[in-house]
């Protein structure tokens, strides 16, 4: 069986599939991924693909792959992917939640006080030259112990945010598309929680629903000395939209790790804006977890080239092919 993996992956992983007698495991070499062009010029010979959330995997790829039986993706969100015309094809999508949730929830919480407390800007302040003495106004920040968090997707890595944020001393309040019991939170509609929250945290999956989710007309309705952090998907928040509330005082500060074009182009104006941290896709970069994504995308990978069910389907509803 043919597999194509779309970059080298941390951690033993591979070494797993390449000690398998019937798979033949092809890995792209370079740290850049591969071209659509690459990978659909590839997918008719192909039975598994594993590939990450740079590749797109969209309805015409999927139809050029004949015999292939499982696409395998290491990430927990999967919207680079048609699902829609992976499952109408039979073919099974894998993925990696449960194993990222608490680091991916250490980054949003090492946003929430970088925000919050002004650490980047303190530390370039540092840096530059400028620190000539201790001063009462020097780098004021926003108190987080004691403030309101406002959760916007209470899923896994959610509730793993709300429950840091009881060390905190923090009122919680969360919006979700179904009704979660989570415990010392509140669940409230999206307005009253962005009219409330002094930290808005966003954690739902980028759907057509939630594209767009946080947008100028919502940006509206935060408090001025409001924090927003997205370690979720850029597309969730209309990046124009937040770049002039930011500007405009509408808000207090951004803390982004993800953005609705990756690599966040050069000129974009959010690079110019004091009040943003700005991290480049890292919320389940640690050795570890990364591994871990690794081990749980070559699982999904072989139990679909067997014809067995994947441990982590991310279209459950799908009839695999013959
Ligand atoms: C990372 O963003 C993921 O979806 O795993």
């Amino acid at each position: 069986m043919q597999v194509f993996v779309t970059r080298a992956l941390p951690g033993g992983a591979l070494d797993t599939l390449r000690a398998l007698p019937d798979v033949a495991c092809d890995v792209w070499p370079d740290d850049e991924p591969p071209p659509y062009e690459t990978i659909r010029d590839r997918v008719p010979a192909l039975d598994g693909l594993l590939c990450l959330l740079t590749d797109r995997i969209d309805a015409p790829l999927l139809e050029a792959a004949p015999q292939l039986r499982v696409v395998s993706q290491m990430a927990v969100g999967v919207d680079n992917i048609d699902l829609a015309a992976a499952t109408r094809l039979g073919i099974p999508v894998g993925h990696t939640p449960g194993v990222l949730t608490e680091t991916t929830a250490d980054l949003a919480w090492a946003l929430i006080l970088a925000t919050a407390r002004r650490l980047p800007e303190a530390e370039r302040f540092l840096r530059a030259g400028s620190w000539r003495h201790w001063s009462p106004g020097l780098l004021l920040g926003r108190d987080v112990h004691g403030a309101t968090l406002g959760i916007v997707g209470m899923g896994a890595i959610g509730a793993a945010v709300a429950r840091r944020a009881r060390g905190f001393d923090m009122r919680v309040l969360y919006s979700s598309r179904s009704p979660k019991e989570v415990p010392d939170a509140r669940p409230v509609p999206l307005d009253e929680l962005l009219r409330d929250s002094d930290i808005v945290s966003i954690h739902c999956a980028l759907t057509p629903e939630t594209r767009g989710l946080i947008g100028r007309r919502e940006l509206e309705l935060t408090k001025p000395s409001a924090c927003l952090i997205n370690t979720a998907r850029g597309e969730i928040v209309d990046e124009g939209a937040l770049f002039e509330a930011l500007s405009a005082g509408r808000i207090a500060a951004a803390g982004l790790d993800v953005y609705e074009k990756e690599p966040l182009p050069a000129d974009s104006p959010l690079l110019v804006l004091p009040n943003v941290v700005l991290l480049p896709h890292v919320g389940s970069a640690t050795l570890e977890t990364r591994g871990l994504m690794a081990a749980r995308a070559v699982d999904n990978l072989i139990a679909g080239l067997r014809g067995e069910r994947l441990p982590f389907c991310a279209n459950p509803d799908v009839s695999p092919r013959g």
